[in-house]
């Protein structure tokens, strides 16, 4: 057994745990400390399990909780519920121990690397009745959730998510590490099938594809353009939409939220001033609202956590579930299969081959 360090001892407490301590599931170890301080979450936070004993011994300290040299380790103290932010190629192997074992489980995002391995979590899920949720962090963002009351008929989607490199998730390509966020929250937004996927991506720094561009169209005549990089020189998280007579413009990292609402049809053009910035086009006609919903900022983490806890004790369906999960992974590797064929018929198969 690890650390022995002194845990308060409510017997009715929930006893969760992390499994996988690097850079993400320091994350949740932060998070599940914080909701233990909090009477009303009732949770013990038992510790985190890792491979590599030494990262869960630095971020148990770092977070006043035990270290486990292994899942069974952590199973044998008593785990109830847990997160598995372990890389997304150990993702059915250490969620479905878990399961077996009878521990419910919180997996982050993507669920899987690929469908077959989806299909067996989810019934392992069921097999073994436990609760499980998808890690898709940002239908808990708090400029989401406001955005959510505000939809009436989107029909075309811009959304941008760059970030700078780091060495990190090279596991999985760009699809599965970031543009899976926006997958998740365009397909929730749109409410419709996709009818078509164009794309195109290429390797830069890792041997998986970093950068993409996405074109998807949907049965109800949808249209979403997704870019999402992970070699970019800036960090951006946005999407934006248009639907009748809207404009919703969304950022994820600032969690604001703005629509621009086109109230008057037959609008009195403006004088409009171009050396003048201020001259923009909502101040140009008179019939353009801007409203800024108000959003409580948030860590999506903490209400990701409590949400997946509240499901867990009330045995009730998680907001984001495994066959949501298996969605968004299901259009990633879709458009994963669209990127290869353009390789293929723009001739980059050589080029792609060559880089990796
Ligand atoms: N929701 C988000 O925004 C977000 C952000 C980053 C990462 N993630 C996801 O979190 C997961 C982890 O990513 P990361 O960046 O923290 O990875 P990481 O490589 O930094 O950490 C993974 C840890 O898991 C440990 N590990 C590997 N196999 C294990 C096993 N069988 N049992 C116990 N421990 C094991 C490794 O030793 C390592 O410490 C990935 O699925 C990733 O996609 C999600």
């Amino acid at each position: 057994m690890g650390d022995n360090l002194k845990m308060p001892n409510r017997s009715d407490a929930l006893r969760v745990g992390v499994a996988g301590a690097g850079a993400f599931g320091r994350n949740h170890a932060r998070v599940y400390r914080d909701l233990q301080a909090d009477p009303a979450q009732n949770i013990q936070f038992i510790g985190v399990a890792d491979l590599d004993y030494a990262r869960a011994q630095s971020v148990a300290q770092e977070f006043g909780t035990q270290a486990f040299h292994s899942l069974d380790e952590m199973v044998a103290a008593g785990v109830q519920a847990a997160s598995v932010a372990v890389p997304t190629v150990t993702h059915l192997e250490v969620a479905g121990k878990l399961m077996q074992s009878g521990v419910d489980v919180l997996i982050e995002k993507p669920l899987a690397t690929s469908i077959a391995e989806a299909d067996e979590l989810i019934e392992l899920s069921l097999r073994y009745g436990r609760i499980a949720q998808a890690g898709h962090l940002e239908r808990f963002n708090p400029a989401v959730r406001a955005t959510v009351s505000l939809l009436t008929q989107p029909m075309f989607f811009e959304v941008h998510r760059l970030s700078v490199f780091t060495p990190r998730s090279l596991d999985v390509d760009v699809i599965l590490d970031l543009m899976i966020h926006d997958l998740d929250v365009v397909l929730a937004f749109a409410k419709s099938p996709v009818k078509e996927i164009r794309a195109v991506g290429l390797p830069i720094l890792s041997k998986k594809i970093d950068i993409a561009n996405v074109r998807l169209e949907f049965e109800s005549g949808c249209v979403a353009n997704f870019t999402a990089s992970r070699v970019s020189t800036e960090r951006i998280r946005k999407l934006r939409f248009f639907q009748p007579h809207q404009y919703i413009s969304l950022d994820y990292s600032r969690q604001d939220v703005l629509v621009l609402t086109v109230d008057d049809l037959n609008p009195e053009p403006a004088e409009v001033d171009p050396f003048n910035p201020a001259s923009t086009a909502a101040s140009a006609f008179s019939g353009i609202t801007p409203f800024k919903p108000k959003v409580e900022p948030q860590e999506p983490l903490r209400t990701e956590l409590s949400s997946f806890l509240c499901a867990v004790r009330e045995r009730s369906t998680p907001e984001v579930t495994l066959a949501d999960g298996r969605r968004a992974l299901s259009l990633a590797v879709q458009i994963v299969d669209a990127i290869a064929e353009h390789s293929r018929s723009a001739h980059l198969v050589e080029l792609t081959r060559a880089e990796s």
